[in-house]
């Protein structure tokens, strides 16, 4: 038997290959598991009218560990448009199965390194920052209207909105908790000091976004106070945007809510290298503690390389590495990692989001060679160098 199960849910696009990739590499790095697919994804809502089946949410919620993919969201109106004739007209709304899947597992903690990684064309050097998410609620709670409810129509700041007539106006909610802000804040200073991070920033916008930004930045302080030998600021996430691409340097731990995290976590992906080089982790609590986790790469799937094996896979290899090491298998992460890092400053192998000709399937082939390498190098310099990273 093996060690671990671990379910695996492609999704579309570019997310069946970068996850076939990225299990073959961690099978070269000597992780036992048994790997346990199910669907999930646009054919499922086309096809069923459920992105997300309840038999896929149960093995996750069984095998509390899961390497995810990518899926396809579209728009309202086209996702009507697509489902087969016989569901048509059953009222059916489309939601993003991977949003559920934090919402509905408890997966509240998004952590998104982004580290410079070497020979990586267009690259800032030096970078090393972490991304904390808070992953539950915010604008992707999904709480949206179309036209304005009662408290909206009827508040004074809404009186140019108010009488607009139907279909030209929707409302979105924000909503924030304490407990969630204080949960995120926790996860992003615990781990700052767990790895000897000396710096946490919080990207919000509370001056413009006045009650909820608020929420955010009173449980941001009140758990800095617990963390006195870490050293913090609070930015705004515009500001914070310009800053990092002039200056990426000034980041190590980010913390923010939802949508900012999410636009945020892209953004310092494009810093070292783009959406092919970045690893994500939804985790509701330490797998020894009885947590889930899904593990996925930070980008989507990518429709415009789909099916064409151009696709960098080394973001979900190393969102591989993530679950490796959440696993407790932090040998096997360490040699995906090191894999990865051998590939990359080889430079022989690159695919073309590097500049160069490599498929998916050769650059997974190179990590593969270069983990079984170090496996064998491990049986003589074992107790391994586990660096402390992410
Ligand atoms: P995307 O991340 O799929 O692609 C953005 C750009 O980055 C594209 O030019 C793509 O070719 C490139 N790219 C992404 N991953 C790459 C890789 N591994 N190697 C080389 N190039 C890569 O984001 P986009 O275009 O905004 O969304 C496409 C679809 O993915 C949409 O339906 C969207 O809803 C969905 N999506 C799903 C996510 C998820 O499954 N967690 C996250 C983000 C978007
Ligand atoms: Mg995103």
């Amino acid at each position: 038997m093996s060690a671990h199960r671990i379910a695996v849910l492609p999704g579309d696009g570019i997310g069946p290959e970068v996850c076939t990739a990225a299990q073959q590499v961690l099978e070269s790095a000597g992780l036992d598991a048994e790997w346990v697919g199910a669907p999930v994804g646009w054919t499922e809502w086309c096809e069923r009218g459920e992105p997300l089946p309840p038999a896929t949410l149960e093995l996750i919620r069984e095998t509390r560990a899961c390497l995810f993919g990518a899926i396809t969201s579209k728009p309202a109106a086209e996702a009507s448009a697509e489902l087969v004739p016989a569901l048509r007209d059953r009222g059916l709304t489309y939601r993003s199965p991977i949003v559920r899947l934090r919402q509905e597992l408890g997966l509240h903690t998004c952590a998104r390194p982004c580290r410079s990684l070497p020979g990586v064309p267009g690259a800032f050097e030096g970078v090393d920052i972490v991304v904390f998410r808070e992953n539950s609620e915010g604008e992707y709670l999904g709480v949206e209207f179309n036209g304005l409810p009662a408290c909206v129509a009827n508040h004074e700041r809404s009186v140019a909105h108010r009488n607009l007539p139907g279909g030209t106006v929707a409302t979105s909610c924000r909503v924030v908790s304490e407990a969630a802000c204080e949960r995120i804040c926790t996860g992003a200073f615990d781990f700052a000091r767990a790895h000897g991070r000396r710096h946490v920033t919080l990207l919000e916008k509370a001056n413009v976004l006045r009650t909820t930004g608020e929420v955010m930045v009173r449980s941001f302080r009140r758990v800095a106070d617990r963390y006195p030998e870490i050293e913090t600021r609070e930015e705004h996430i515009d500001a914070a945007c310009m800053h990092a691409v002039r200056d990426p340097a000034r980041y190590d731990v980010v913390v923010a809510g939802n949508l900012f995290g999410d636009i945020f976590s892209d953004l310092a992906a494009g810093l070292v290298g783009g959406l092919g080089f970045a690893p994500s982790a939804n985790t509701s609590g330490p797998r020894s503690e009885g947590g889930t986790g899904v593990f996925e790469p930070t980008h989507g799937s990518a429709p415009d390389i789909a099916g064409k094996n151009l696709a960098n896979p080394i973001g979900c290899v190393l969102a591989g590495a993530m679950l490796a090491e959440w696993l407790g298998e932090r040998p096997a992460a360490e040699r995906v990692r090191t894999g990865v890092e051998h590939v990359l400053t080889k430079g022989d192998i690159r695919t073309p989001d590097m500049g160069g000709t490599a498929s998916t399937d050769d650059m997974t082939e190179a990590l593969a060679r270069a983990c079984a390498a170090h496996k064998t190098n491990d049986a003589i310099t074992a107790p391994h160098d586990a660096r402390g990273n992410q």
